[in-house]
């Protein structure tokens, strides 16, 4: 089924009031509280001064842990589920919903003021087994704007920011569009992108619509290539007047072992196209891996912050992002599981708290870009 023309009056104007809209929802009360932040003020409290929110993703059987659910609590004010609204987890055989671990976050995040994003309505990974055949075999795209306004309806008003399709780019794959080689592609052609956010925009018009993706942080000759094929995405996708209003920048880097680090020259200027193509821009999934680096914790932890930092200046510096969310909040867990105490100082440590929930070099520089 075509999605309908109409649903693409979106005009530029309109991404304004989605992003008031998303942000009076999504922190409401808290710029109340907005002006100069204290010396040791939360993450959250630094964000909403700027107006912008900050956050991580979580697990909901995370929340059992109450020395880690205050943490969250105090600290973010914005949350995405890791793993539980993807279809893997919602839908494991056909027609058959499990909203549960989802239900737990958005609760949460309404009982702490905390914008609630969704991720991801339309990915090439972390589907149930039955869903690639069937998608090959479908007739129309119902087989995924069905699920996206089943999905986007019941979080209507409460999940106010979705990355409605994750990772459509793969320069490596060899298309002249750059697009990744999936089977959604395979199936419905590069249309399968805008018709995803048609029905996301029908299912809550409100909502901010993101696309996610990573690979235009670095300094290589394929960072290059992916940042002319997102751009070309995102300008093709703003003239057609597709509803989407906000570029998600993954942001994983890695400090030791095959290293990304962020470019922040060609940072600048990719930040500053996007811009002008009227985009806003989430910081979505951001965390440097320090796998391979050196026994002394304090140095990995002085690099990993060094590389946090070089990040997030351009970006802070472009005028266009509106939210930090971190790829967890602490090292304490580890694909999906509580790690025992003996065994955490042996843990990653690539995100803003440690196993004991203290701040590390990383909290100080996500704190000090936030101002
Ligand atoms: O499915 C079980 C669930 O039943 C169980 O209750 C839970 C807790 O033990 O674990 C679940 O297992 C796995 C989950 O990670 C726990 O971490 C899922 O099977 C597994 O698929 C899931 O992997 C996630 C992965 O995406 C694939 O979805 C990772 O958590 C998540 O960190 C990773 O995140 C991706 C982003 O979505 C996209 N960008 C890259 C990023 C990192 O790879």
């Amino acid at each position: 089924m075509k999605s309908p023309k109409n649903s693409r009056k979106t005009p530029i104007a309109a991404t304004g009031m989605t992003r008031r809209a998303l942000l009076a929802a999504g922190a409401a009360g808290l710029f109340a509280a907005a002006g100069a932040a204290p010396a040791d003020a939360p993450l959250r409290r630094r964000a909403a001064a700027r107006g912008m929110v900050y956050g991580a993703c979580a697990g909901s059987y995370q929340l059992r842990d109450g020395e880690y659910a205050a943490a969250l609590a105090d600290e973010a004010n914005a949350l995405v589920p890791e793993y539980e609204l993807k279809r893997s987890i919602v839908e494991p055989r056909p027609g058959v919903l499990d909203f549960s671990g989802a239900d737990a976050l958005v609760d949460f995040a309404g009982e702490h003021g905390m914008l609630m994003r969704g991720h991801t309505l339309v990915w090439y990974a972390s589907n149930p087994p039955w869903l690639e055949q069937a998608a090959l075999k479908a007739k129309d795209e119902r087989i995924f704007t069905d699920y996206i306004a089943q999905v986007v309806g019941r979080y209507r008003g409460r999940i106010r920011s979705w990355d409605v399709v994750n990772e459509a780019i793969l320069t490596s794959d060899g298309r002249a569009d750059g697009l990744r080689d999936n089977f959604w592609l395979r199936r419905f052609g590069p249309g399968y992108i805008d018709t995803a956010f048609d029905a996301a925009s029908r299912a809550d018009p409100s909502a901010q619509l993101v696309y996610n993706d990573w690979g235009c942080e670095g300094s290589e000759p394929w960072n290059d290539d992916f940042r002319r094929a997102t751009l070309r995405l995102l300008e093709g996708m703003r003239k057609r007047g597709v509803p989407m209003h906000a570029y998600g920048m993954q942001a994983h880097f890695r400090a030791f072992r095959k290293p990304v680090f962020p470019d922040a020259k060609k940072l600048r200027s990719f930040l500053a196209e996007v811009k002008d193509l009227g985009l806003r821009l989430m910081v979505s999934e951001l965390d440097v891996d320090d796998a391979g680096g050196p026994s002394d914790d304090g140095r990995r932890d002085a690099i990993v912050a060094d590389i946090t930092a070089r990040f997030l200046d351009p970006v802070m510096q472009s005028g266009i992002c509106d939210a930090v969310l971190t790829w967890g909040l602490t090292d304490r867990y580890l694909r999906g599981k509580i790690i025992p105490t003996d065994l955490w100082a042996y843990l990653p440590r690539k995100l803003p708290l440690d196993a004991r929930l203290r701040r590390k070099p990383m909290w100080h520089a996500i704190a000090k870009a936030l101002g």
